[in-house]
């Protein structure tokens, strides 16, 4: 049978992407959705003599790398595999390149090391630790590479070309797709950023002093070309670099993000209440009713909204499992929220605040309000949530 080559694309001389789109994958870590699939992107470098691949792809594509590097070079005669990052999406594939390229060494972090030792089995001889003072020759070509840890793992790092300003940051500047084009600018800019804001949203921004140690590292490098391991390719980088300096610098923006679920009613009524008084006054509300939203992009709204109002009935002693929920991911995310309120109705015990708060208890959020209303609101209640618009349009001010 005729094999149809599969398809690379070339980013720079001798540089290519070699890695693959996944479809079909709807879920990230048994928690995010990916509703556009994702990519595992590896790059091939090809010096005058020497040649290296730069991540590899996620288990069960070790064929399809295979085939998409024997395009360019022969894999057993890879010189080097650089893992920036040893989560197995990118890293576990480097123990099989290693098995095919029996000469070629591991190029990694020395924590990296420590985990492709412990997640992989790859033995100690074949890896070569390297940092901010290691240049890796390839013959016209030069890997140097940047200490960027934590971010996600604390093991990673970015490689970068500096002959052709191509930087290979991993995860960092990531974006779940699978579909459309390879290069942010044909893809658009708006598209291109919502994804990528997702993708920092669930990612990246619990590290925010991390991602902006590395944004400043990438600034003064002045790459042309950032290639992550996830979704586009931006050739234009300024649009990725600003956008990471804003997510990452908590750059807050005038709205406010709600979030709530109902069981007959009555939360709802005052949940919408509220959002009428804000829209009222001129105040962009992002809302989701959480039995039908996609999370992800409730944690999207996290980046640079200042304020989080949650509505939940109280239930079984406490908050509704979804509206905890969504309390467990500003305090996981380590969403940088100033200001928070509780609308909730309850029947005949509260708890749903008690229990908000023990899950928000320890961060930085000062509390405006809670209406804790037995039943549906009432006048005296209604008046509250109009005080409390009041008390938000206020705060608004500051950003
Ligand atoms: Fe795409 Fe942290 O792996």
């Amino acid at each position: 049978m005729t094999k149809i080559p599969m398809g690379t694309i070339m980013i720079a001389p001798d540089v290519f992407w070699v890695g693959v789109k996944d479809h079909s994958r709807r879920l990230f870590d048994g928690l995010i959705p990916l509703p556009l699939g994702t990519s595992y992107n590896a790059y091939l470098v090809k010096g005058s003599t020497k040649t290296a691949l730069i991540d590899t792809v996620n288990p069960g594509f070790e064929g399809d790398l295979v085939d998409k590097v024997s395009q360019h070079t022969d894999p057993s005669k890879l010189d080097y595999v650089v893992m920036n990052h040893a989560e197995p999406d990118h890293a576990s594939a480097c123990a099989h390149m290693l098995s095919i390229a029996k000469d070629a060494k591991l190029l990694t972090s020395a924590k990296g090391k420590e985990a492709a030792m412990m997640y992989f089995g790859v033995p100690g001889d074949r890896i070569t630790v390297v940092d901010e003072s290691s240049a890796i020759d390839l013959g016209g070509k030069t890997l140097k590479f940047v200490d960027a840890p934590w971010l996600h793992w604390p093991e990673t790092m970015f490689t970068y070309l500096p002959e052709d300003g191509v930087l290979f940051p991993c995860d960092f500047f990531g974006s779940h797709i699978a579909y459309g084009e390879f290069y942010a600018d044909e893809f658009g800019d708006e598209h291109t950023l919502e994804l990528a804001k997702l993708y920092f949203a669930e990612i990246m921004m619990p590290f925010r002093t991390p991602a902006m140690k590395a944004v400043e590292k990438v600034k003064a490098l002045g790459p042309k070309v950032i290639a992550p391991s996830h979704g586009v390719i931006y050739r234009d980088p300024e649009l990725i670099i600003n956008a990471y300096t804003s997510w990452a610098g908590a750059e807050m923006k005038k709205k406010v993000l709600m979030a709530y679920v109902s069981m007959w009613g009555s939360t709802e009524k005052m949940v919408k209440t509220l959002r009428e008084a804000l829209v009222n006054k001129g105040i962009e509300v992002q809302m989701f009713e959480l039995t039908s939203s996609d999370v992800g992009h409730v944690a999207k709204q996290l980046v640079d909204s200042p304020i989080l109002v949650l509505g939940t009935p109280t239930v079984l002693g406490g908050a509704h499992p979804v509206a905890a929920y969504v309390a467990l991911l500003t305090k996981a995310l380590r969403a940088p929220t100033k200001y928070a309120a509780v609308l909730t109705s309850h029947g005949w015990s509260g708890g749903a605040v008690k229990q908000l708060g023990e899950i928000l208890g320890g961060m930085k959020i000062e509390m405006l309000d809670v209406v804790d209303v037995k039943g549906p609101a009432k006048d005296a209640e209604i008046q509250k949530i109009l005080a409390l618009a009041e008390t938000i349009e206020k705060k608004l001010e500051e950003f």
